[in-house]
């Protein structure tokens, strides 16, 4: 028995970095997972290691921004596990420049993904939550907790040169987390946020042998830190080396855990004591 049996979670990009990370770990613990990603190979990797540790997932391949998905997302759950317990927001990419080649585009890019998406997935699940709050009080006079994480960065707490669109999604993102624990509060949803600093994933390779981009949706973004800022960012790091999408996703388990059950509207920063 994990530490998570009987539980139901959604994460949202979870074929890769992070997100897989957080998938593994809530299935570990004994949840059931029904997970996202843009990219349907990714999301089949995720869901053939889950299911060869014995665990159940379901995925849900499409684009988090897209208006259909929350539905969907929150269907699959139900029909699959009966309901919805944890939800975790971690989809996102990088597209950086500096302000003046910000794009129109680029900056509606950046809401869509990182602050419009989880808002819609969230406001698809109060049916579900509500109506399951009203049945459990009726039963055991209490609801029972359920839990949302919210991922965000240091970017959208203390800013980041070139990630004036990135930014200001993930700052967005602190304003949904803080107004929904306060809304939530009456169905005994805790609603938490974690900001990660510099966590070792595609997003953030090495440039030791030139640029390197990624593909979200057919399009090429950079990615990746020179070695410079790399450097820059170790020494301002209490821990003196970067995370690993493990220790992101020990930072999100912690919200997941009944010991949290008192935490609401918080923003926990994982990223190694780095100063801002
Ligand atoms: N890596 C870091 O240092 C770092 C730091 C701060 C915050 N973050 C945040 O953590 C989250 C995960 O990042 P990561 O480093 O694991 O990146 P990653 O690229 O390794 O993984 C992200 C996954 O999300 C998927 N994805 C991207 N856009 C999507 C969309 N629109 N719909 C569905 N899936 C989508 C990608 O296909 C990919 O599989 C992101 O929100 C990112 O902004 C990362």
């Amino acid at each position: 028995m994990g530490r998570l049996s009987g539980k139901t979670a959604l994460v949202t990009g979870a074929g890769r970095g992070i997100g897989r990370a957080i998938a593994l770990k809530l299935a570990a613990e004994g949840a059931d997972l029904v997970i996202n990603d843009l990219d349907e190979g990714p999301a089949a990797e995720t869901l053939a290691i889950i299911e060869g540790l014995g665990g159940a997932a379901r995925a849900v391949v499409g684009d988090v921004a897209d208006t259909e998905f929350p539905d969907l997302m929150i269907a699959e759950a139900i029909s699959a596990f009966g309901g919805v317990d944890i939800i975790v927001n971690n989809a996102g990419y990088i597209w950086n420049t500096t302000i003046q080649n910000t794009s129109d585009e680029q900056w509606a890019a950046m809401l869509a993904v990182h602050a419009t998406a989880p808002f819609r997935l969230l406001r698809a699940a109060t049916a579900f939550i509500r109506e399951a709050a009203r049945t459990e009080t009726a039963q055991r006079g209490r609801p029972r907790t359920r839990k949302v994480v919210n991922i965000s960065s240091v970017s959208g707490l203390h800013g980041a040169a070139t990630q004036i669109a990135y930014a200001a999604g993930k700052a967005a993102l602190l304003g949904v987390t803080k107004s929904l624990a306060k809304e939530w509060g009456r169905y005994n949803v805790t609603v938490n946020c974690v900001a990660f600093g510099h966590i070792e994933t595609r997003l953030t390779q090495p440039l030791d042998d030139g640029p390197r981009s990624i593909e979200v949706m057919g399009r090429d973004f950079k990615v990746g830190l020179d070695l410079a800022t790399l450097e820059r960012i170790r020494a301002a790091t209490a821990l003196g080396r970067p995370g690993s999408p493990e220790d992101a996703a020990g930072a999100v388990f912690l919200f997941c855990l009944p010991e949290s059950d008192f935490v609401t509207g918080q923003v926990l920063e994982c990223s190694g004591g780095a100063s801002s």
